[in-house]
């Protein structure tokens, strides 16, 4: 009889051992971020983390790099010699972080790639806006501003950096076949004290420049600076990220003339993350939208562009 009883209660015991491991199995993410130095960054973390917090099965490891490709590399070979049960990585520069991200990938561990690139195929899933429309709208937007003619200044984001590449090829497109002329252009890459450094050169250089085009709101908002404290007035200031409490707030504040809303990712990273866990199939490439914000539109929240 107590036997019979035993056996019952174990083999209970063993159906709620087995129903709580399944509901209990949790998966670890190995997030790698390129520095945490930019406010972009810190709120690519921070749209990450709430989209795990959905998720309590999800244990999310975050790395900074500290803007230093050795260290990102090193990053990655502990995610995976630690296997991870996926790795999310947003790089600093693209060549250089292709091998390590490929070998991840080749060890079995499924990479989602998260708005700057790598170079080739070798990962699961990349995800982010298309810069090098972003760049063509913003010289569309310029040419338009400026009425098909004058001289402007482009401080241009890492040129080892995918982004800064396509920022920088979409905007010459955008305004090709106008009278804009690039009188300077100069990597600040994409840090404010470095643009507001190569802002000074231009403005000893030139008396006149009508438009200052940053490939993000830092870049922007560095030349502006400079700009005020050499007391050069008249010049407009375009950038990119559009995040709230920095780009569109600058907007508002009639600091920048515009700019384009460059979205983390880190949702969607989250969301692909879990269909990766669930065997289900995922793109390659996860472009996002993007949208405007300038004067006329900024207070009704930006306009989405095509
Ligand atoms: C932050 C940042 C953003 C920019 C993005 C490009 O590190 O410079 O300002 O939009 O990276 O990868």
């Amino acid at each position: 009889m107590y036997k019979r009883i035993y056996a019952v209660l174990a083999g209970l015991a063993l159906v709620a051992a087995g129903y709580g491991q399944s509901n209990t199995r949790t998966y670890t993410i190995g997030m790698s971020q390129c520095n945490l130095g930019e406010p972009w960054r810190v709120q690519m973390n921070a749209d990450l983390r709430a989209a795990a917090a959905n998720h309590p099965e999800l244990k999310v490891i975050f790395k900074d790099a500290q803007n230093d490709t050795l260290k990102q590399r090193a990053q990655v070979e502990e995610f995976v010699s630690s296997k991870v049960d996926l790795l999310i990585i947003s790089p600093k520069e693209a060549q250089p972080l292709t091998e390590p991200v490929a070998r991840a990938f080749q060890a079995g561990i499924p990479v989602i790639v998260l708005d700057r690139a790598v170079l080739g195929d070798k990962f699961t899933c990349f995800i982010g806006a298309d810069n090098k429309k972003i760049g063509k709208a913003a010289g569309q937007w310029i040419a338009k501003k400026l009425g098909g003619k004058g001289k402007v200044v482009e401080l241009k984001g890492l040129m080892t950096s995918i982004p800064g590449q396509d920022r920088h090829t979409g905007f010459r497109e955008g305004i090709a076949g106008t009278d804009i002329e690039v009188i300077f252009e100069a990597d600040m890459k994409w840090l404010e004290p470095d643009s507001r450094k190569e802002m000074e050169s231009a403005l000893s250089r030139f008396d006149h420049i009508d438009l200052v085009y940053a490939h993000n709101d830092p870049g922007a908002h560095g030349a502006y600076l400079a700009a005020k404290a050499a007391g050069r007035e008249g010049i407009k200031f375009v950038g990119i990220d559009a995040l709230p409490q920095e780009g569109v707030a600058y907007v508002a504040q009639g600091i920048l003339d515009a700019t384009f809303r460059y979205p983390t990712g880190g949702a969607e990273a989250i969301d692909a993350a879990l269909k990766i866990f669930k065997g289900e199939a995922v793109p390659k490439q996860i472009v996002l939208g993007t949208r405007l914000f300038d004067k006329s539109n900024v207070r009704a929240g930006g306009e989405r562009l095509p």
